[in-house]
Formats: C-alpha cells, sequence, structure tokens
C-alpha cells in the first residue's frame, strides 16, 4: 500500500513537475498564511520563521497597516505607470526616503521593482555621471541575477554557463577579518587590505577608468562579513582621490536589520548612490535607488525606468511599511534581536568547536561552522545537518556564504522574545545532537 502524501509533500511534488530545478530551494516547507514571526504550511503545521522572506519581511509577515494600504491603493488603481502619469504615492515615497536616507546633500530617489534591477540602474547612472565604463566589485559578493548584477555577483555557482557576463567589471577580494587577518589586528589588516587597492590599480585597472565602487556594507549571501570600518572609510577616500562614485548596496541590510536605517550610517562613510529593496514594501516587489540629486539627475532623459517603475500598489505598501517601522521603532527592535542572537550564538560557540566564528551587525547575525577551528577549511556538512534538522522541528533556517558554511538568521524583527528564544533552543538542542 502507498503512503499518502502530505499536503506539503503534494505541493512539493507538483512544484517539481512544473517548476524549473534551477529555481533555488532551501528546503521542503510550503506556505498557506503568515502573520509576525509564523508560518503556516499546508498541513496546518505552524512554523518559526528564521528567514523572513530572506530579509524581506523586517516588520514582519502581513504588517495589519500594509495590508490596509495595499487594499485601499488597489481598490483606486493599480497601474498607469509613472512614464505615463504621475502618481503620489510614487512621489510620496521618494520624498520619505530622500529624508530617511539623506546622501550628504539634495537627494533623489529612482524607484523599481527588485534588488537586481536597482543594482543595474545605480551602475548605469554612475556610468553616465562619471563618463566612465569600469566597475570594481568584492569577492563574496551578491548583486543579484540580472546580466550586470549577476557579473557583480561573485558566487560562481550561481552562474554556471551563464555567459559572456558584462565586460569592464573588476574584482578585488572582500576584507573578510575572519577568513584572511591570520593573527594580525584589525588596523593592520586594514592597512594592509588597503594596499590591494593601490596594487589593484597598478595591475588590474586603472582608477581613472573606473565609474564606480560596489560594495555591501555586511555582505547578505556571502555570509554576513561586516566590513571593517576604517576599510569603508580607506575606500570612501580613495573613490574620492580617483573621481570613482561608491554604491552601497543595502539591498539586505537595509531598514532595521542591522539596527539603523543603513548600516553605513553606522560606519561614518557616505556612498554617492545606494540601492535599497527588501524589507521596503513588506514582500511586495519595490526596490530604490537613493542617491545624491547631482549624481542622479546625470542619468539622460528617459535612459533609466520601465514600465513597472513603483507600481502603485507597491508604492502604498512600502510607504506604509516604512511609516510602521518608524511607530514601532523597527531599529531598536534590530538592535535588541541582534542581543539576543549574539548572546545565544557565543554561548553555542563556547560549546561546540565546530563554530568558528560568530559575527554580523545589529540582527544580522550569523554563525560560521569550519573543521578543526580553522578558518580556511568550512564546514558546509554540519551547516547543511543544522538546517534539517531545524526544519523537522518546524523552524526554518537559511544558510549563506559561498561554501554554504554560515547559518544566518533573517527573522522579522518583530519576533517576541519567547518566539526567538524558542527558535533559538531548536537550534542549539540540534547542534548538540549533531555534534555529540
Ligand atoms: C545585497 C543584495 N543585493 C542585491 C540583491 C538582489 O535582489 P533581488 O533578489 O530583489 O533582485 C540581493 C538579494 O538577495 C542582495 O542580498
Amino acid at each position: 500500500m502507498t503512503e499518502e502524501l502530505t499536503r506539503s509533500q503534494e505541493l512539493i511534488s507538483r512544484r517539481k513537475a512544473a517548476v524549473p530545478n534551477g529555481v533555488g530551494m532551501f528546503n521542503t516547507a510550503t506556505a498557506v498564511k503568515a502573520e509576525g514571526a509564523i508560518i503556516t504550511d499546508a498541513d496546518g503545521r505552524e512554523l518559526i520563521d528564521f528567514a523572513g522572506g530572506i530579509g524581506v519581511v523586517n516588520a514582519g509577515h502581513c504588517p495589519p497597516p500594509v495590508v490596509k494600504a495595499i487594499q485601499e491603493q488597489a481598490a483606486k488603481f493599480l497601474h498607469v505607470s509613472f512614464n505615463v502619469a504621475s502618481y503620489e504615492p510614487y512621489i510620496a515615497l521618494c520624498e520619505k526616503l530622500n529624508a530617511l536616507l539623506p546622501h550628504g546633500g539634495p537627494t533623489k530617489t529612482l524607484l523599481v521593482s527588485t534588488g537586481a534591477e536597482a543594482v543595474e540602474n545605480a551602475v548605469k547612472i554612475a556610468r553616465q555621471a562619471t563618463k566612465r565604463q569600469g566597475v570594481l566589485c568584492f569577492t563574496d559578493a551578491f548583486h543579484g541575477r540580472t546580466l550586470m548584477a549577476m557579473s557583480l555577483t561573485s558566487k560562481v555557482a550561481y552562474k554556471p554557463n551563464s555567459g559572456p557576463f558584462a565586460p569592464e567589471v573588476y574584482r578585488t577580494r572582500f576584507p573578510n577579518f575572519y577568513r584572511y587577518a591570520a593573527g594580525r589586528s584589525e588596523a593592520e589588516f586594514v592597512k594592509d587590505e588597503l594596499h590591494g587597492l593601490h596594487e589593484l590599480a597598478l595591475y588590474t585597472v586603472a582608477p581613472e577608468n573606473l565609474a564606480a565602487v560596489i560594495v555591501e556594507p555586511v555582505q547578505g549571501e556571502g555570509g554576513f562579513n561586516v566590513i571593517p570600518k576604517d576599510y569603508l572609510k580607506g575606500l570612501r577616500k580613495w573613490c574620492d582621490q580617483h573621481g570613482i562614485l561608491l554604491i552601497l548596496d543595502e539591498i539586505q541590510s537595509g531598514f532595521g536589520r542591522t539596527g539603523a536605517w543603513s548600516a553605513f550610517e553606522q560606519m561614518g562613510v557616505m556612498p554617492d548612490i545606494s540601492t535599497w529593496a527588501k524589507s521596503l514594501g513588506s514582500g511586495l516587489p519595490i526596490a530604490a535607488v537613493v542617491g545624491r540629486a547631482e549624481v542622479m539627475d546625470a542619468a539622460g532623459p528617459s535612459s533609466i525606468g520601465g514600465t513597472y517603475i513603483g507600481s502603485p500598489v507597491s508604492c502604498a505598501a512600502a510607504l506604509a511599511t516604512v511609516n510602521y517601522m518608524e511607530e514601532i521603532d523597527i531599529n531598536a527592535k534590530g538592535r535588541h534581536v541582534g542581543e539576543v542572537i549574539r548572546k545565544r550564538f557565543e554561548k553555542m560557540k563556547d560549546k561546540y568547536s565546530v563554530i568558528g566564528d560568530v559575527r554580523g551587525l545589529g540582527a544580522m547575525m550569523a554563525m560560521e561552522f569550519v573543521k578543526n577551528g580553522d578558518p580556511q577549511k568550512p564546514d558546509a556538512d554540519t551547516c547543511a545537518k543544522l538546517m534539517a534538522a531545524c526544519s523537522k522541528r518546524d523552524l526554518i533556517v537559511i544558510n549563506a556564504g559561498t561554501e554554504k558554511n554560515i547559518i544566518r538568521v533573517l527573522c522579522p524583527l518583530v519576533i517576541s522574545d519567547d518566539l526567538l528564544n524558542k527558535g533559538l533552543d531548536i537550534m542549539e538542542e540540534e547542534l548538540g545532537n549533531i555534534c555529540s
């Protein structure tokens, strides 16, 4: 007799038959409903969500004011195209973002639909503003899956046989202190890594050919690697010396995740352009390119945009999200959630030698698994086992890192302490089982 499939299993088997294999799948969870930090699956099981739709629901699943704003806007109009008829929610959202994320003077914002699209446009604007072509990016970077964004993305496994890639893209080493410091102090390490820029200018690309440097202040997919503050300051200085624009990609780190609207404001560095998406719209597709007005205005008429630049419903969702985030002080929540996770992860690190590093900024917290305490020996196996074990206990956790050996937490920041600790208890118990 064949065993009957659960509804989730049935859904996954339909997915396998209908959806291409190349679409990423962290685990076999399903969803029919979500609220706060809980996802209800097709069999009615309540799952604790430590993935937050990959950093999209900082304000929680379905915040009531956001749902209301979506419903109200949907009843008015769904689409006219901002190119054809200007509408208030778009303009109000740009005004809000300009005020929240000033770029050192008059600031302007372009809205698009996805993070990758924001990155594409940021590069296009930088090229037009500087009349140069080159773009410098980093190892372990993730900037999306469209042509330019994919070319800037580091992980080779994300782009097998997908070339030719966009030309004039140069890559240098991300200053990953844990992996590369090899006993040096942070100050020594930063000095050496900044010297790498000098060498890059000699051997790889002339700085006067570079339009922009793009970097995530805290790498997301790359494993929550926090850029050393003084490196970012040095990079800013190097850009200024050579007339290069600095693009900071805050798509994963923005909107409270690091305990502030942006990671860069905590590092004392101002970008020329920055990119935003994910938690801006609480799940509706919306992304933003924010930048110094004179840089943003350098793009020629009709050279940026598209049919769906800032859907009215997405704009309404984003405005309501940002207002709601202000109301509940999302940044304080990010700092609090981050402190709880950091303490628990550090306790786990003391117990289990397989954890080589605990790191992050605010609630953008991760732990890295390595063999024999060696940062050069990633342990993807333990990471995969932990994800699978947590999944069996109704906790959704996702990995990160080019070598898939890092567990990252991107839970909604509105999660209660009880639920957060319940999830962390599961993680700790399951890690204990794996390590025993
Ligand atoms: C830092 C960063 N940039 C860009 C992107 C691409 O965004 P999207 O998936 O919306 O295209 C991501 C997505 O994970 C990201 O984390």
